[in-house]
């Protein structure tokens, strides 16, 4: 079939593989809707500028219209042959129209017709990702709600470190997640502008509206320079890096799972919506969802790094390098609503173990910290009273003892800071319990849970307030 750029009713002249090769159908098929609503608001300006007779201008939206509800009803075949999707749009136009067909081309060229169809695609992806990101942030938080006093032990370098809250461990989650859906509206502000009637890169000299087609395609506004329209794939890379960084924090996420539910730690159980078994050992539930989320992560950086490399050095405007950006965006739209889906169901089976993880507090030493502390409200400074904790853990150590099984007199023997004639036992060891130590962390954001309770409530208003954007968004 001869293509656009072809003399009419010559053949193609392709070699049947460079064709093949060069075929972007299979991939951008998917911007089917998005160019049929560019293509019908590019026609409707065409008639309002008089540039078609009005009446051929509505036709033309007409007909595309049909097409649209029939390929939503799945009853539009896309010709194999077309060169690529808007290709086969105007084709199709033109084999039901015939002459009327020809003329919706006018004032644009396939440049910024690919570009605004999909900007318009990417537009709506920053939208449903931050939807499911939403729904991954509230399975966080309805964990969360239930364990704002289940004691568990926090880490550094992996190493049981302070007691905290489960609720303060998965806000720690959302904090990152809140940051991601504050990326994805950034992003989706930014890619806010249409390229339509950029042409091939100069524009038009037909007396075109950009403003009236951005305006009904609901746009904030055209884009600024027609060449940089045509050029730019900036949206595509901020989706892609908020993406990246949505896998990052997911991964990290699903890491702590792994661990939770190893049975080295057995901090939580998996419910069967989120485990799998082994074919050999029937013993075994597997956190696969949680690995595969991590797993997928590198896929996803690989995009972003596919994405600014396919950009880097490429001369101005259009290249036929940048087809591949769909494939490339469509994977990584894909990749993360499968993982921002299954980690929002991951972390709804989640079975705590409360009293595992409360009892996990008791051995390590994660009281320590606290002893120094209340040294230091008795006057001690705070070096000094870090000696005498650590001294007072070597002394638990060499005895085999915990830190609540000393007796006064080793607490004495430990340190003179201990020993002096008001220190007053009970009271201390009153002060160590983890219970104790997490209620009176309640500064800002700390895993008091009169603190944890506040930061749920925020981020609920938070989740409520982004679902009402998302819903008073850009139509479609
Ligand atoms: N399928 C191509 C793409 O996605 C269409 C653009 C072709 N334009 C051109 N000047 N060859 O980039």
């Amino acid at each position: 079939m001869a293509k656009l750029w072809q003399k009419a009713g010559s053949g193609s002249g392709l070699h049947p593989d460079v064709e093949a090769f060069l075929s972007s159908l299979p991939v951008d098929s998917r911007l089917f809707p998005e160019d049929l609503e560019c293509s019908i608001a590019h026609a409707s300006m065409l008639g309002e500028m008089g540039i078609l007779p009005e009446a051929e201008a509505t036709a033309i939206a007409a007909e595309l219209g049909k097409m649209l509800a029939e390929f939503e009803a799945g009853s539009l075949a896309v010709d194999p042959d077309s060169e690529d999707i808007h290709s086969f749009i105007e084709a199709e136009l033109t084999k039901r129209l015939g002459e009327a067909g020809k003329a919706v081309h006018a004032g644009r060229s396939r440049n910024d017709q690919v570009a605004v169809a999909f900007r318009l695609h990417i537009l709506r992806a920053f939208a449903s990702t931050q939807g499911l990101l939403l729904d991954a942030l509230n399975a966080v938080l309805a964990l969360a709600k239930n364990h704002t006093g289940t004691i568990m032990p926090g880490y550094t370098h992996l190493q049981r470190a302070q007691p905290v809250t489960l609720a303060h461990h998965l806000l720690a989650w959302a904090a990152a997640l809140e940051r991601d859906a504050s990326r994805l509206a950034d992003g989706g502000k930014r890619a806010d502008e249409c390229p339509l009637g950029s042409g091939a890169l100069a524009g038009s000299g037909l007396p075109t509206d950009r403003e009236a087609t951005a305006k009904a395609l609901g746009f904030a506004r055209p884009s600024r320079n027609t060449m940089d329209a045509v050029a730019d794939r900036d949206a595509c890379v901020d989706y892609a890096a908020a993406c990246s960084i949505i896998a990052m924090h997911l991964s990290r996420a699903c890491e702590d799972i792994v661990l939770w539910t190893s049975t080295e730690y057995a901090f939580m159980g998996l419910t069967d919506a989120a485990s799998t078994g082994s074919s050999i050992m029937p013993q075994k539930r597997n956190p696969d969802p949680a690995e595969l989320i991590r797993g997928k992560s590198a896929r996803i950086f690989g995009g972003l790094q596919a994405l600014l490399v396919l950009q880097k050095g490429l001369p101005y405007a259009y290249d036929r390098d940048l087809q591949e950006d769909k494939e490339l965006f469509f994977d990584l739209e894909d990749t993360i609503s499968g993982c921002l889906k299954a980690f929002a169901v991951l972390v709804s089976s989640l079975v705590p173990d409360v009293e595992t993880l409360r009892d996990s507090v008791k051995e390590g030493f994660l009281e320590a910290t606290d002893v120094a502390e209340y040294l230091v409200l008795e006057g001690i400074p705070f070096r000094t009273a870090y000696q005498a904790s650590k001294e007072l853990v070597s002394l638990c150590i060499a005895s085999g003892k915990r830190l609540p099984d000393l007796g006064p007199s080793e607490i004495a023997a430990a340190h003179p800071a201990f020993a002096g004639p008001g220190f007053d036992v009970p009271g201390f060891k009153a002060y160590l319990d983890p219970v104790a130590c997490v209620a009176r962390r309640d500064q800002a954001g700390g895993p008091a849970p009169r603190r944890t309770k506040e930061e749920l409530a925020r981020l609920e208003r938070f989740i409520a307030e982004a679902q009402t954007g998302l819903g008073r968004g850009r139509k479609g």
